[in-house]
């Protein structure tokens, strides 16, 4: 009994992981979307990209994750790491917005505003391990 418990238990810690990894994959892939709508000056794949990304971009998710990684010493981090998950969202409209309105540019910097939010997100996970 114990046993089918445990086993129970760790398959469905690793379809969380797995399912977190796959909302990230499909983060990196929308983003993918997004600079190629760029690069292509087309902007159904850039609204694509984003529509894709802010579907993947799971706020329960990311607080399961960011706790799952984080030691007492650091919660004062915690917030940070939300609050570059929240911007990407925010960040996601903005560029939709721009786009509507032809400001490519102001659009292009909301882009490179999401890939800060990602890397600086990872770059404070990785620094708790
Ligand atoms: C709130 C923090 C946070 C944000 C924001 C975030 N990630 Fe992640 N990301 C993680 C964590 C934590 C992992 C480690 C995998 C796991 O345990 O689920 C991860 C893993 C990944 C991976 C797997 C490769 C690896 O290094 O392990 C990719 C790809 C990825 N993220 C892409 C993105 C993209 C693209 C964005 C922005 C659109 C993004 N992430 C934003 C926390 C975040």
């Amino acid at each position: 009994m114990k046993k089918i418990i445990i086993t129970t238990l760790i398959c469905s810690g690793l379809l969380v992981a797995a399912d977190r990894f796959s909302d990230m994959k499909n983060m990196e892939d929308a983003l993918v979307e997004i600079q190629k709508g760029f690069l292509y000056t087309n902007k159904d794949m850039v609204k694509s990209g984003v529509k894709t990304l802010k579907e993947n971009n799971k706020m329960d998710a990311h607080i399961d994750a960011v706790k799952s990684y984080l030691p007492k010493e650091k919660q004062n981090l915690f917030k940070n790491a939300i609050k570059e998950a929240k911007s990407i969202n925010t960040n996601a409209d903005v560029i939709m917005k721009s786009i509507e309105a032809k400001e490519y540019s102001k659009a292009h910097d909301s882009y490179a505003k999401i890939l800060n939010s990602c890397t600086h997100c990872h770059l404070v996970v990785r620094n708790w391990k």
